[in-house]
Parts: structure tokens; sequence; C-alpha cells
């Protein structure tokens, strides 16, 4: 399967990569950097960075947007620490990244290989929304995009309402979702029970090996964060569940296709997804994507495991 990843690493983030730059049927194509967990610059040094570690160097690393389609935009320092990583240190590389934009290089790739690309979408969508501004036909020219964001029946992370990758940029989400993209939406609607304990912790803690002990020490940060949201020490592991989304898609045990929009305006509500799930939705309705509600969480972590061996 080849792969472009676009994301904002950040802690989960880097974990997503890790997943996948463990997997042999995975070719990682490029990788997009977006502001989020982190400014778009440290978050680029970091892809870099990241992808020495997990021994996949060659991966072109293009930075994309600075900032939101229309909006301010709002880092997330409290969750991932002002490094992106915890504080972390991951030693630095001599490789810079490629002098195209994320949207530039997901374009080209798409072109010069149409139909053979699957997308994963990890942070704000901003280098979708600019990549299909520069490329109309992108949802036509790559196989399936995959994307961590928004939250239909559960409660929002940022707001009541809205979940962090579609509240960093409303505008741009919405644009992505309205696509006709072959799209599976990730929401927080699975990620939020997709939960790494302490059982599971214990277990990659007892894990040798560089890959391990960087995840270990990535996750003791995030889950000293998660544990006041959630009253006990895990963590939610919502970038590698869409990765292993996207690679496992039977991982989905139960899930509805329903049309999404975003909502942009909305007193208290911006950056709210909002699914239509009338068993008949309304006639002439955008594309419909794919909307996990269940997944099999244990296969999933065991598999986190496996990667990070
Ligand atoms: C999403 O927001 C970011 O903080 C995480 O990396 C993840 O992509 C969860 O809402
Ligand atoms: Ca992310």
């Amino acid at each position: 399967m080849r792969v472009f990843i676009d994301c904002d690493p950040g802690i989960d983030d880097a974990l997503a990569l890790a997943y996948l730059a463990a997997e042999p049927g995975v070719e990682l194509v490029g990788v997009g950097t977006v502001y989020g967990n982190a400014a778009v610059e440290t978050t680029t040094d970091n892809a870099v960075r990241l992808l020495r570690l997990y021994e996949r160097p060659e991966v072109p690393v293009a930075a994309g947007a600075a900032r939101p389609l229309v909006q301010q935009p709002s880092l997330a320092a409290h969750v991932h620490g002002a490094n992106g990583l915890g504080g972390i240190e991951v030693p630095a590389v001599e490789t810079s990244p490629v002098s195209e934009s994320a949207a530039e290089l997901l374009v080209r790739l798409a072109r010069s290989a149409p139909g053979e690309i699957c997308v994963l979408a990890l942070g704000p969508l901003t280098n979708l929304a600019l990549a299909l501004a520069l490329e109309p036909r992108l949802p036509q020219l790559v196989d399936r995009v995959v994307v961590m964001g928004g939250a239909v029946r559960a409660p929002g992370n940022v707001t009541p309402w809205a979940e962090a990758n579609v509240n960093n940029d409303p505008e741009a989400a919405e644009a992505v979702l309205g696509a006709g993209f072959d799209l599976t939406l990730v929401a927080l609607d699975v990620t939020m029970r997709a939960l790494a304990t302490e059982p599971w912790l214990e277990e990659l803690a007892a894990l040798a090996g560089e890959r391990a002990g960087y995840a270990r020490r990535f996750l003791d940060y995030y889950v000293d964060w998660y544990t006041s949201v959630l009253g006990r020490r895990a963590c939610a592991m919502h970038d590698p569940l869409a990765a292993a989304v996207l690679l496992d898609p039977e991982l989905v045990t139960e899930s509805v296709t329903v049309p999404v929009r975003v909502e942009l305006s909305g007193t208290h509500t911006r950056g709210m997804t909002l699914a239509d799930l009338r068993p008949k939705p309304e006639a002439g309705s955008r594309e419909p994507v794919v909307l996990p509600t269940e997944v099999d969480v244990s296969e999933f972590l065991s598999r986190m495991l496996r990667a990070l061996r």
C-alpha cells in the first residue's frame, strides 16, 4: 500500500508514524506537516527526526500550512509539550524537508500515480484543502483517505462539541468532507474508546529496543496529561487507530456511511461535525463518508505493540 501521511507530530502522530513505518507492506511515499499540536516548523522538524528514528530517512517530508484557512491557529503545547513530543528529544538529523509544500507534494504524487495513493490525515485538514484548491480532481486521483478527526455522537475534546483537528480549521475540514473522496472519518466516537491502559503500557515498558523506548517515554508524558481527562492512567490512541484502520479496515466492526458536514458558524458549535444519520439522507446531499462506530480495540492494541517491538 502506498501511503501519504499528513500530520502534526504530536505524540500520537509519532506513534502512528511508528506503526506504519514498521509495516513491510507500506510504502511511505511522502509526509506532509501542518501546524496543530505545535507550530509547523516544530512538527516538520519532528517528522524528519522521527522518520530517521523509524529507519525511513528516505521518505520526503514537505512542510505544509502554518495557519488555518480563515481563523487564527491554536496550538496544543498543553497536551503534547512545547516541542510537540512531550519534551523528549529525538536525535536531530541532517536531512531537510523538500522544497515543495505539503499540498504540492501530495498533488504531484497523486498525479504521477492515479488511483494508487492512500492519504492518512492526522492533523488539521488545511493541507488537504490547499491540495484540493490546486487539483480539484484530487478525489479521483487518490485511492482512499482516512482522516482522524471529528466527534459525531461523542463529545468534543476542545469544545463540548468540537474535536481538535476539525476545530483547528473548520473551513478546511468542510471542504475535504464535501469533496467526494472515498473517505473514512475516524472520529472521537471510536478513538476515545481506543485507550492505552496500564496493563498495555506495562507490556510496552517491557519491550526492548529504541522504538519501544521512545514510545514509552512519549506516552509517559501523554498519559500524565490524559489522566486529568479520563480519571485514570490511560490515554486515547487517536492517530494510531486511524493508521491501523487505513491498513486493516476489518478492525472496524461497525460503521455507518453518512454525509458529514462541519458547522462553520454557530454560537457555540463552530467546528462541530454533524452527520445526517437519518435512514434516508436528503436527496442530492453530499457524498457520504464512512464513520466507524465500533472497532476491535484489543486487536488494534496488540498490533500496535507488535509494530513497536
Ligand atoms: C487529534 O488532535 C491532536 O491533538 C492529536 O494528534 C489527534 O490528531 C485528537 O483530537
Ligand atoms: Ca495529530
